[in-house]
């Protein structure tokens, strides 16, 4: 009963104090203002008709060619008989978070692999990168003084996008791996077909990460006092190690006084935490097979992850995944790099969201320091004059990405930190909300990205690489306060920025 109702999920706490600039009231318009009246008044043809599988009329990039169509059939039928891996219940909470984050009133915390793997499938896996998700969230909860949404890049982030559709090494193109639930990331060929049975594997992995999910974030495991408590063996006796227990001392301190207040421990809000799941919305034969007609609200929801994002280069107006995306009703992410036009932006938000529902669309913005400066003020002030309500993410990791010298790729700490300052910075002269932010991580000590308070060098990378396809951020990278003990309630940007001392 609990899980049908989303369960996983804790019932929206309005944070006390919001020390948060006004915002011009250009900004705040009202909820389901229908935009496309703001765009063109003349121009309101009546939408297509959508069903699940309208996306096969248009151009799918991205997709894997699967040999045996017969069996591919045989299998997406089954995926179809299997049951939701999430509840619509749970998704349409998720959106009204969002819509939090739209105003300023709550920030996005998303993050996890580049891409899952069915090798490194295992529970210490998953309560790791849930664990410093959780430690993250508990420190920009407490430095923003806002409610932090927790969404992992988990249960069901399998399939990759791919720049190159060949790989070429020593005079052998074998296609490129497209992910665990497509093909092999072995360098041999037969590991490059296409297998639609790793679709089974990929919904049972999903299925059976979720559930750890949803017993940690319910069964005692993320409990307030404990979060505070938590330390990751190899952060200790580091500068981030000492900086984290600082701030988890003040915590506690916090949790002492709210305890004196009559806010118990054993209060259910201190003892269990909502979580959600993400993936890239690539796969459409597999994201259709779980698309389910949820019987409560008459909608359609893609019920393999609670939000779905279109990545970058799978995002036309006229593409398959978008025309998929305009018809499920989860809450929807875009990625967007430099290359976008604003006025094309505005256009993809009428198609996917025109009913300007708040917190159906998150635009992740991934495009280096330097284009953020120039880009984003423009992409702002276009959806603004559109009237139309998103919210802003910052995900940068996916602008910053080089190839070091041993031909690893590899993502410079201080880049990644230059580009959420230029996220805040250009926010707060646009008097727009920064609405949250999109991490490659993991909570493994890995050694993938270069830079950060324990430094990792380009001759470091080798040792400890074990990503299937990006560079993540390790525990001890994505966040910890400098200034833990100077407070600023302005935005949780302060604890974001404030983890390299040299920069
Ligand atoms: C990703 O998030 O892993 C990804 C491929 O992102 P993008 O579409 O922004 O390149
Ligand atoms: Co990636």
């Amino acid at each position: 009963m609990a899980l049908l109702n989303g369960g996983l999920n804790l019932p929206s706490t309005k944070p006390a104090i919001l020390h948060r600039k006004p915002v011009s009231s250009s900004v705040s318009r009202p909820a389901f203002l229908r935009i496309s009246a703001v765009i063109d008044p003349k121009n309101e043809s009546p939408k297509p008709k959508w069903s699940p599988e309208t996306w096969k009329t248009k151009t799918a990039l991205q997709q894997p060619e699967y040999p045996d169509q017969k069996e591919l059939n045989k299998v997406l039928k089954t995926i179809g008989t299997y049951p939701p891996i999430v509840f619509a219940g749970e998704a349409r909470l998720l959106e009204e978070r969002l819509g939090q984050a739209a105003k300023g009133e709550a920030f996005l915390l998303q993050g996890g692999d580049c891409a899952e793997s069915f090798k490194e499938f295992n529970a210490d896996n998953i309560r790791d990168t849930f664990r410093i998700i959780l430690q993250m969230g508990a420190v920009l909860m407490f430095g923003g003084q806002v409610p932090v949404i927790k969404v992992g890049r988990m249960a069901g982030q399998f399939a990759k996008p791919r720049s190159d559709s060949f790989e070429e090494r020593d005079g052998v193109k074998l296609p490129s791996y497209r992910g665990d639930n497509i093909n092999g990331d072995a360098f041999d060929a037969k590991s490059r077909i296409p297998d639609p049975q790793r679709m089974v594997s990929a919904y049972s992995q999903s299925a059976a990460t979720l559930n750890l999910l949803r017993a940690f974030a319910t069964g005692g495991y993320a409990a307030m006092q404990r979060v505070t408590q938590w330390n990751l063996d190899f952060a200790e006796h580091s500068e981030q190690g000492d900086r984290y227990r600082e701030l988890a001392n003040r915590v506690d301190e916090a949790l002492g006084f709210m305890h004196a207040a009559g806010l118990t421990l054993d209060h259910p809000i201190m003892q269990t935490t909502g979580f959600w799941t993400s993936h890239e919305c690539l796969l459409l034969p597999y994201e259709q097979s779980l698309t389910r007609l949820d019987s409560t609200s008459g909608l359609y929801y893609d019920c393999s992850a609670h939000m779905v994002w279109v990545g970058e280069r799978t995002r036309q107006l006229d593409g398959a995944h978008v025309e998929f995306l305009r018809g499920i009703s989860n809450p929807l992410g875009i990625k967007v790099s430099n290359k976008m036009d604003p006025v094309e932006l505005v256009k993809l938000i009428e198609i996917l969201n025109p009913e300007n529902k708040p917190g159906r669309i998150t635009i992740i913005t991934r495009m280096g320091a330097e284009n953020m400066r120039v880009k984003l003020p423009h992409l702002i002030r276009a959806v603004r004059r559109a009237g139309q309500i998103v919210t802003w993410v910052s995900d940068p990791m996916h602008g910053n990405t080089i190839k070091a010298p041993c031909g690893l790729k590899t993502r410079p700490f201080d880049s990644i930190l230059a580009e959420v300052r230029a996220f805040f910075d250009v926010h707060d002269q646009e008097g727009s909300h920064p609405g949250g932010i999109h991490l490659e991580m993991t909570g493994q000590n890995v050694t993938e990205c270069i830079g950060g308070s324990r430094t990792v060098t380009f001759d470091d990378l080798g040792s400890r690489y074990h990503t299937h396809c990006d560079p993540r951020l390790n525990a001890s990278q994505p966040s910890s306060s400098r200034n833990g003990s100077e407070r600023d309630g302005s935005s949780p940007n302060k604890l974001l920025l404030s983890s390299n001392p040299e920069s």
